[in-house]
């Protein structure tokens, strides 16, 4: 900012002088609608295109309906015709954008021609000397790589969830499962961590809104699978509240449940589609007192529901607990000294709902230790 590089502003006829205009914004889920809500990328361009001057690139990153980028380099022609567009999409992991805007494993760009992917060669001069691989596909193609690639990560978590369902039924561990097939190559470890499954601004609406865009394109049995990973991502959060449900005797009126996280994943304040707060709020309609805790996300959490109990530190949160649940997987939990919390809490049982926490620590201080997908030790 000190050098005048980088300027803030509200007024779009600030553009006139750029030679290429980023599109960032959102596209959540449209309210009783499988489909993406559209109305700030086409917004974003109608607002963009009057100031974009000739030569000039406008390059789309929002994740969109794959036909989205054709239909918006067509509005931008009519309004300004010499300029162009292409897309870019972005892989961002939340809690890691710098790191993966600074080094991504891949850049894709889609474009009509060779100068807009000149354009996009310059603005990525430094990556493209580091070796960061380039892929030059088409408009569609490069709407499509994205929401392919969540799809991917999607399936691979409600994979190792339906594993956990699987591992329950017939006394195995699914940790020690996913722990085995991970050493594959061809299977990798990553993204197997069986648990209460998928959340955030992101895999949830994503694959919704791709199922919707293969049906209005004819292709709705190629996504059909997609329904069931969905199901099973639904499903896991049902399964943790019937563990909790089984080890209170089915009545949860009065009783004091303490949830560690709210966060939908660690190292994010973010609680949109957060599974951890869908349990939480799940219970407490239920009838249970519920105090949540998070190092992070506890604003974010009251704000959404303001009817739970947050606790500003992990002590206060446990307190008298007849049941402890471990939501979202913070390094702080992890830490946690099983022999200290035991002298806080009512009741010594912990559901790790992230198979994150070290089971034989909490064993041998004497908790009672559930877990998705692992049998059950008292
Ligand atoms: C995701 C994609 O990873 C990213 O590339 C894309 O740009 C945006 O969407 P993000 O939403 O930040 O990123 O979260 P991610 O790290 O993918 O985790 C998504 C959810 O899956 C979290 O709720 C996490 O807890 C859950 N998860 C992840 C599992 O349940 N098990 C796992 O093994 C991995």
């Amino acid at each position: 900012m000190k050098s005048g590089r980088l300027v803030f502003t509200t007024d779009f006829a600030a553009l006139k002088d750029c030679d290429v205009h980023f599109i960032c914004v959102g596209t959540p889920q449209t309210k009783g609608s499988l489909a993406a809500d559209m109305t700030y990328v086409n917004a974003a361009l109608d607002a963009v295109a009057p100031h974009a001057k000739p030569g000039s690139l406008v390059v789309g990153k929002s994740t969109v309906p794959v036909g989205t980028a054709q239909r918006l380099h067509d509005r931008l022609k009519k309004v300004s015709p010499q300029a162009d567009l292409a897309w870019n999409p972005e892989f961002l992991r939340e809690g890691f954008a710098v790191e993966d805007t600074l080094r991504p494993n891949r850049l894709v760009v889609g474009v009509t021609n060779d100068s807009s992917e000149n354009i996009l060669k310059e603005v990525y001069k430094d990556l493209l000397a580091a070796n960061i691989p380039w892929i030059r596909a088409d408009l569609p193609t490069a709407e499509l790589v994205k929401v392919a690639a969540n799809s991917f990560l999607a399936t691979k978590i409600s994979f190792i969830n339906a594993m956990a369902e699987v591992c329950e039924a017939a006394n195995g561990d699914v940790t020690v499962l996913a722990q085995a097939i991970g050493h594959d190559p061809r299977i990798g470890s990553r993204f197997l961590q069986a648990g209460i499954g998928f959340g955030g601004g992101c895999l949830p609406k994503d694959i919704r809104a791709f199922m919707a865009r293969a049906d209005e394109l004819g292709a709705r049995q190629a996504l059909e699978f997609l329904r069931e990973i969905d199901s099973i991502n639904l499903r896991a959060r049902q399964r943790m509240i019937e563990l909790v449900r089984a080890d209170l005797s089915e009545d949860l009126k009065g009783k004091k449940i303490a949830v560690l996280g709210a966060a939908f994943k660690p190292d994010s304040d973010d609680v949109r589609d957060s599974p951890a707060l869908d349990i939480a709020s799940q219970i407490h309609s239920a009838g249970a007192d519920v105090i949540v805790h998070d190092p992070k996300a506890i604003e974010n959490a009251r704000a959404r529901f303001p009817r739970l109990g947050f606790a500003q530190s992990i002590e206060e949160c446990v307190k008298d607990a007849d049941l402890v649940l471990h939501l979202t997987e913070w390094k702080e939990y992890r830490a946690l000294d099983p022999v200290a919390v035991k002298k806080l809490v009512k009741n010594a049982i912990v559901i790790d709902g992230r198979n994150h926490l070290d089971r034989e620590k909490w064993l041998a201080a004497g908790w009672k230790f559930r877990a998705l997908g692992r049998t059950h030790h008292n």
